[in-house]
């Protein structure tokens, strides 16, 4: 296919400065096609409907640039994404296969490398070895019971809403969809106070991304450590415990890869689908009325943030093995191509009306490395818009919808914040009987979970972590959040 740029193309020309990440060196497009758009920055976060519609002008492989210096191939339509998703054999997900990081053409300090980048974990690992690391992961997610996770989750949302309803206002992301997941993990994976203290301060940390982060790194990965150490000692009834005594038998290293990855790809993708559900629901007229009414129509409201606003909004990254083909477009082997979730879910080519009950969006992914957390996820994102709307009936925005700002990286769709205000209201449990640090019993109560790491095993979507993560604007109050949840104040 042969791309031309548009005239008003937002993308600066090859050769230009800023479109190389190497210093002084004119930029070779790292794709077969110089890029056509950035899919990061403020233009892009703004609107990114703008930059797909320009897109699919060209077609449905797209060239991108997804970082200063760093060029991919985003799928943006439907047909052609399942066909990669669905041909393991074709497309890879190894990273060790791209070529432009191999041959040291993309900046070493690349924010969207730690995102990339191989780890021995089910995310970046094919065919047999893929098999089973997923397997552990699958069959001891599956083990997980609705009811106690029901439960989990309402707990973790009454001691958050206990917290801020007070208050009268709140930031809904920092202070409550990136808090609970965490608080969810924290249960689910078995994690006692002292560790569940480390990975706390370890993923702040990294959160900051200061000159801290390398620390912050090492107490993560200690937590993580003493994690897989206590669990080999004393097995309970967690997820964690379930994947060591998977019949695969994962090694202690190879359980803290898998942990970081479930913990990374939960957290940051949990918490954009609670906040991106509770913008649509107070912000769009169609849901107001049913609000206050009781009949929140929330498993609407979530199956259209998966359509429009998918958490992973470009993502599923994939390499062609060998030279392909692909709707006409030629990609190199070891190019890295995106798939577009944000886009190929509105590709025109789909017909009809998809908003009311129609699950055939692709936010979950497809093949063999659709997300194993589905039905869990689905259930803690639901029970905790639930959880919040019911408790606080009367909330409402803080701000214009149009002052809310999405974070400028490629791959999550992920508000900055969201402010709402309300009528204060009390807390639902006395302060004493709030679950607190100190007060809690052997590794059953819930405490915050860490995000993935740069090291020693970043791979998943990671708050904090890569392109979307520098953009993140409420490190500190999220961090604030969570010592205060810890320390029961
Ligand atoms: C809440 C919204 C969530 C969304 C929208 C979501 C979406 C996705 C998508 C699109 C993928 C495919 C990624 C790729 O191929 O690169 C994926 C994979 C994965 N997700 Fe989720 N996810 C969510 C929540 C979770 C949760 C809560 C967990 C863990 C408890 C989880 C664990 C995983 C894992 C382990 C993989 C890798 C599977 C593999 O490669 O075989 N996800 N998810």
């Amino acid at each position: 296919m042969t791309m031309s740029r548009p005239e008003s193309g937002p993308v600066p020309p090859p050769g230009c400065p800023a479109h190389t990440g190497h210093a002084g060196g004119a930029a070779a497009p790292q794709t077969g096609s110089p890029a056509l758009e950035r899919l990061y920055g403020p233009e892009f976060a703004a609107d990114p409907m703008g930059t797909f519609t320009r897109l699919r002008a060209h077609g449905s492989v797209v060239p991108v640039e997804i970082a200063p210096g760093v060029d991919a191939w985003a799928v943006i339509g439907y047909e052609t994404a399942l066909e990669v998703l669905r041909s393991p054999d074709r497309f890879s997900k190894d990273p060790r296969r791209w070529k432009a990081l191999a041959d040291g053409r993309v900046p070493a300090d690349s924010p969207v490398v730690p995102m990339m980048m191989y780890r021995p974990n089910a995310l970046w690992t094919d065919g047999e070895e893929h098999d089973r690391l997923r397997a552990v992961i699958a069959d001891s997610l599956g083990r997980v019971d609705p009811a106690a996770l029901r439960d989990h989750v309402e707990r973790g949302a009454d001691t958050l809403i206990d917290r801020i309803g007070p208050e009268g206002r709140a930031d809904l992301l920092g202070e409550y969809s990136a808090v609970l997941p965490l608080l969810v993990f924290q249960q689910l994976f078995g994690c006692p106070e002292d560790i569940g203290r480390k990975l706390v301060q370890g993923t702040a940390g990294i959160f900051d991304a200061d000159a801290d982060s390398e620390r912050a790194n090492a107490v993560l990965a200690e937590g993580l450590a003493e994690l897989v150490a206590l669990k080999r000692r004393q097995p309970g009834p967690d997820v964690t415990s379930w994947m060591m005594a998977h019949p695969h038998k994962l090694t202690d290293e190879e359980m803290i890869h898998q942990l970081v990855l479930l913990l990374g790809a939960g957290v940051e993708a949990e918490q954009n689908l609670i906040c991106n559900g509770l913008r649509l629901l107070l912000s769009d007229d169609r849901f107001a009325g049913d609000l206050a009414g009781g009949s929140m129509p929330v498993e609407d409201a979530l199956d259209e943030v998966l359509w429009n606003d998918p958490p992973m909004a470009n993502y599923a990254i994939h390499y062609a093995i060998r030279d392909e083909e692909l709707d006409g477009t030629l990609v190199r082997a070891g190019e890295p191509m995106l798939m577009s979730f944000i886009a190929l879910n509105n590709d025109p080519a789909l017909a009809g009306d998809r908003r009311t009950g129609n699950r055939a969006h692709l936010a979950w992914g497809v093949g063999p490395h659709t997300c194993p957390a589905k039905s869990p996820a689905r259930l803690i994102a639901t029970v905790a818009v639930e959880k919040l709307l019911d408790r606080i009936p009367d909330i409402e925005l803080a701000v214009g919808e149009e002052e809310l700002r999405w974070r400028q990286g490629p791959f999550n769709r992920s508000l900055v914040s969201l402010p709402v205000r309300f009528p204060p209201i009390a807390p639902a449990q006395p302060a004493a009987a709030q679950p607190t640090a100190e007060g809690r019993g052997r590794g059953t109560e819930p405490a915050p979970a860490p995000s993935p790491s740069p090291s020693p095993a970043s791979s998943a979507p990671a708050p904090g972590s890569g392109a979307a993560g520098a953009a993140h604007g409420a490190p500190g109050r999220w961090r604030g959040s969570l010592a205060r949840w810890w320390h029961g104040r």
